[in-house]
């Protein structure tokens, strides 16, 4: 008898074509709604809650070019969206990762080592039919497999269609989703998504590159084999004081996603309208701009505008790139966002991350976690 056995483990990695929206749990769905559209400009496109059948959570779906948030809210104090929010404040509870099979991608994904979250499960409304599944990453994060290519309707069957326009800021789509995760264990997390997804290990930093005077971290960065998707891992690193990564999963209770990086044609416009409706952002000191010397040297934008928006840049051999990351978006020290122009350069900001921390630290001494 010469029966073929196909190894789980060499399932070819599942087959992803982009993120498909980003999932927060908040406490308050409703309001973090009006926040990311009054704000950031988002378009609410769709609604789910007690009015659309749906009895235990209000969630709220928010499109901006091809960034896609859900913002869900628990009904009631049971149940896995309050136990989450109690435990960890307002953050990410699912990176949504787009597929043409969601059943095969739940099949690579777990036979090559993802812990199963949600079987493949069909839903389906009079728009058509949307397969999904979901398995663990970090902390209590998890990666949902999203087959939408025989759904027609706006988001997700039971959702109703939703069209209160936020006006737009320009931004376009997702640049990368970095997550923090636990001293040590940055290098399985990188090798998860080596094994699990099949992704790419490029580029790398250590707490000599990050380091601060107190405090640092160490980074790998993990990206699709189409490079559409980047998901950057950091970890904390010991210094005289605490790492901000630790920080961060100090007040997330462990691991989580820290920031997700937005991209946008025109950083100096995208900039001055976010802060005209509000959005908070790090300040850089005017001893960082007057230190860019010759990192400034041919670049489009006026430095002095820059200078007044606070917008960081950093180059790299193929050119630069211009970037500013928001203030946590919620009470706790965990989750924000960074606004990222690319003019060529691949990197995430190195050269800015001193300068970055930093600032980061001038906040984290306020708050007398430094
Ligand atoms: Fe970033």
């Amino acid at each position: 008898m010469a029966a073929t056995v196909t190894e789980p483990s060499q399932l070819e990695a599942p087959v992803l074509s982009g993120t498909d929206h980003v999932e927060l749990y908040v406490g308050n769905a409703r309001q973090a709604a009006y926040h990311y559209r009054n704000a950031f400009g988002f378009d609410v496109i769709a609604y789910a809650g007690p009015e659309t059948g749906v009895r235990d959570r209000a969630s709220y779906v928010l499109q901006q070019g091809k960034v896609r948030l859900v913002l869900t809210a628990p009904l009631q104090p049971e149940g896995a969206i309050a136990e989450h929010v109690a435990l960890h404040g307002d953050g990410v509870k699912s990176i949504a990762l787009r597929t043409a099979d969601a059943a095969a991608a739940y099949r690579a994904a777990t036979a090559r080592g993802a812990r199963g979250v949600q079987e493949p499960a069909r839903v389906e409304d009079e728009h058509g039919v949307l397969t999904f599944a979901s398995v663990a990453t970090y902390g209590d994060t998890v990666h949902t497999f999203v087959e939408r290519d025989e759904y027609a309707g706006v988001h997700w069957p039971g959702y109703r269609e939703d069209a209160r326009v936020g006006g737009g800021v320009g931004l376009r789509f997702i640049d990368h989703t970095v997550g923090n995760v636990e001293k040590g264990r940055m290098d399985d997390w990188v090798s998860f998504y080596s094994e699990v997804f099949g992704f790419n290990v490029f580029q790398e930093f250590d707490e000599k590159d990050i380091a601060t005077q107190y405090s640092a971290l160490r980074s790998k960065v993990t990206r699709d084999p189409n490079t559409m998707i980047t998901f950057p891992i950091n970890e904390p690193y010991v210094g005289i004081k605490r790492s901000q990564i630790q920080e961060y999963l100090d007040y997330y209770r462990g691991s989580g996603v820290q920031h997700i990086a937005l991209h946008t044609d025109d950083i100096v416009s995208t900039i001055g309208d976010m802060k005209q409706r509000g959005v908070e952002f790090l300040t850089a000191p005017d001893a960082y701009y007057d230190a860019l010397g010759p990192r400034a040297d041919g670049i489009d934008e006026d430095l002095d505008r820059l200078r007044a928006l606070n917008i960081l840049l950093d180059r790299d051999d193929d050119g630069y790139l211009l970037q500013i990351f928001t203030r946590p978006v919620a009470d706790r020290p965990t989750l924000f966002f960074e606004v990222i122009q690319r003019k060529g350069c691949k990197g995430f900001g190195k050269g800015n991350f001193k300068a970055l921390f930093e600032a980061i630290e001038r906040e984290q001494a306020a708050r007398g976690n430094l």
